[in-house]
């Protein structure tokens, strides 16, 4: 199996970007530009919680898929401000972004929650975006490989063969996020085959070909040609950039085209 035999994922993450009629003008805009990528590269929009109807309205019928930005993992309870899995599968929510380093580092994620999250995601129908990615001090340090290999471990923990199929991994430096440092496509390629051989170890070589993997940090609509056009980039996880209709349509283009 090759790339050519990945599903190509273009998401946009909208973090904590746009109120509800910002959202709606933003995949009005999106939807008509990017129909053409149908069948060929999946386009998700993952937007704050108080979008996700919005935009499932908006995009209905269309080819730009929903989703939330990340779950809780339990199904209901006493966990005030947290959002279920079964509250997203009811609104039609397809996707979830687990594990973003801006969980990690503001709000105390680890690779326990990620996992717990990534479970929960799975049992209840959701595919999740799993993200991973090293510090700056950590690439400096030379340990980039054992940050990779240990977070991709941890956070698929008792994830089955099966249930893999349906997870998406964002590589997403740290230190390449929101700052307009973006990984060389050598760089991000170099750290996404080894997220694949991480995979092929706890899994089989077939499965791990099988699984997208994305880059994310500040990909945009100038260098996005080139990382994806590297051979174990399938696609991207785009902050800022997916906030504009034409720059997000570019690297969708680029997908379709890569
Ligand atoms: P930027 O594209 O703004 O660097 O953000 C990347 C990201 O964190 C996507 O999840």
């Amino acid at each position: 199996m090759n790339k050519s035999t990945r599903k190509a994922i273009i998401a946009g993450n909208w973090k904590m970007n746009n109120t509800r009629p910002e959202a709606k003008a933003l995949l009005e805009a999106i939807k008509p530009l990017v129909a053409n990528a149908e069948g060929n590269v999946e386009v998700i929009a993952c937007v704050p919680f108080t979008n996700l109807e919005t935009a499932m309205n908006v995009t209905a019928g269309s080819n730009v898929k929903i989703g939330a930005e990340n779950v809780h993992f339990k199904s209901s309870g006493a966990y005030t401000g947290e959002i279920s899995a079964p509250m997203l599968v009811e609104l039609g929510v397809e996707y979830v972004v687990i594990g973003h380093s801006e969980r990690r580092q503001y709000f105390g994620e680890t690779d326990e929650t990620v996992n717990k999250r990534t479970l929960a995601a799975l049992e209840a129908g959701l595919k999740p975006i799993v993200c991973v990615g090293e510090l700056e001090w950590e690439r400096d340090c030379n340990i980039t490989e054992e940050v990779i290999a240990r977070q991709i471990k941890l956070d698929l923990w008792s994830v089955t063969a099966e249930q893999v199929k349906n997870v998406v991994i964002a590589y997403e430096p740290v230190w390449a996020i929101g700052t307009g440092k973006v990984a060389t496509p050598e760089q991000a390629e170099e750290v996404c085959a080894l997220i694949r051989s991480q995979l092929a170890k706890l899994y089989d070589e077939a499965t791990a070909e099988a699984v997208t993997i994305q880059y994310g940090g500040s990909m945009n609509a100038k260098n996005c040609a080139e990382l994806l056009a590297k051979p174990n980039i399938d696609g991207g996880l785009i902050g800022g950039a997916s906030l504009k209709a034409d720059d997000f349509n570019t690297i969708v283009q680029a997908a379709v085209n890569g």
